[in-house]
């Protein structure tokens, strides 16, 4: 019977237990992306915390594709590998494996980040980010954005990490290609799941020309909300995709960005937060927001409702995955109590746990679990945190703005 503290290996990635940080962008790059005294200090805080292992924040593979949140990290050129160096000697000074996420995020980001219009596998509008309709990428973008991720993967490689995670979740492009509401291309990038799973088959086929068997992990979406997008049986059908193309590990994850709060669930609308921080409306006069605000959560309600299930949302979809393949299956997503990790682990409804928001209010969550200081996450999940990721680093500010 497995247990939640015992060592355990995904590929050559020895953990000491089966608690996974999720990947969570931080805004502590510096304004290239390359990570600074600071985030190293908090990966730092991390590790010696006890987490079984570190997945970084999402890390941009080419500048069409990086993040809009505030100083995201960036993986996208050969001059940046000693600055990750730093990090990742830093985190396995803890015996602590780190796992770099290389992402890519088409249309969710915005052109006055990346300079150009953004892209996607179709040329659909994001209802979130609301920039101007995407360009659908071409055939010989594709090459360059499959060359560019094996580039990334070889580089985190030559960085010391133990290894990357590709982001195949929450609506960013490679996500986007999997979706057949995102993607509605009729070549053969689009169409059946082989075309829309082509892209992700040749990063993973090109990477393993050039780093081996070093470990490639993905996260992916279990489901979306969209029409025609996501569902859990298609799903089981890339998970196994992804066994055989080499995939070390799947994430199990859920929801786009336009989905609203699905992927990162909270009990409330975060009103406050997104009236003095989000992108789009803190930069409405105050008068105005004033107006709106007794509005903002009814409407944000009619738009997207926000989700009744706010703890182990993807542990079913996870359980479904995980018994049509072999590869070790990660639950993300509303995990905050000890007891329900044990009950994921010694029952097997899946081999790893990951979470995001409990290491932002404790970095150090996991040795508080295991000396039994703490059965707990103290998040109250306000959401406070992703809701100002555009404007300033991470932080946890328990429901209250300063
Ligand atoms: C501040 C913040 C930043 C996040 N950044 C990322 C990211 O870079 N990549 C990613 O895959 N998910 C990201 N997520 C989503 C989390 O990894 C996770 O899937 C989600 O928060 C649900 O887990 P939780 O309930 O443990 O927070 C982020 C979440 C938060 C709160």
């Amino acid at each position: 019977m497995p247990q939640v503290f015992e060592a355990s290996s995904i590929g050559s990635i020895q953990m000491k237990n089966r608690i996974i940080r999720s990947a969570t962008g931080d805004g502590l790059a510096d304004p290239d992306g390359r990570p600074t005294a600071e985030l190293i200090g908090f990966y730092t805080k991390l590790a010696e915390g006890g987490a079984g292992a570190i997945i970084t924040g999402l890390t941009g593979i080419q500048q069409d594709g990086k993040s809009s949140t505030y100083h995201p990290l960036m993986l996208d050129r050969d001059d940046v590998i000693s600055d990750y160096r730093k990090l990742t000697e830093a985190v396995h000074r803890f015996d602590t494996p780190i796992i770099a996420q290389l992402n890519h995020c088409g249309r969710q980001t915005r052109q006055r980040i990346t300079g150009k219009a953004t892209v996607a596998p179709s040329a659909r509008r994001d209802l979130y980010f609301l920039e101007k309709r995407p360009k659908a990428i071409t055939e010989s973008e594709i090459e360059t954005i499959i060359d560019n991720f094996v580039k990334a993967i070889v580089r985190a490689k030559k960085a010391g990490f133990d290894g990357v995670q590709l982001h195949l979740a929450h609506g960013f492009l490679l996500s986007a290609f999997l979706s057949s509401n995102t993607n509605r291309r009729t070549d053969q990038w689009g169409g059946s799941l082989i075309n829309k799973f082509r892209i992700v088959e040749q990063i993973f086929a090109g990477a393993r020309k050039e780093v081996g068997d070093f470990p490639i992990l993905a996260k992916m979406n279990a489901y979306d909300t969209r029409k025609n997008g996501m569902r859990i049986p298609e799903a089981i059908e890339i998970a196994q995709q992804l066994e055989q193309a080499g995939c070390a590990a799947v994430e199990i994850s859920c929801g786009m960005v336009n989905d609203g709060f699905i992927t990162v669930r909270s009990p409330h609308f975060p009103t406050e937060a997104a009236l003095r921080y989000s992108y789009l409306l803190s930069y409405l006069p105050e008068f105005v927001k004033k107006t709106i605000r007794p509005f903002v959560p009814p409407v944000a309600e009619l738009i997207v409702p926000l989700p009744k299930q706010l703890n182990l949302y993807n542990l079913e979809a996870a359980e479904r995955i995980g018994r049509h393949v072999s590869i070790p299956v990660i639950v993300v997503g509303g995990i905050r109590r000890l007891a329900d990790i044990e009950d994921i682990i010694i029952h097997q409804r899946a081999d790893y746990v990951s979470m995001s928001r409990a290491f932002i209010s404790e970095p150090d969550i996991v040795n508080r679990f295991k000396g039994k200081k703490q059965t707990e996450s103290s998040c109250i999940a306000c959401n406070y945190c992703i809701t100002c990721m555009e404007s300033m680093p991470f932080k946890c500010f328990y429901g209250k703005l300063k």
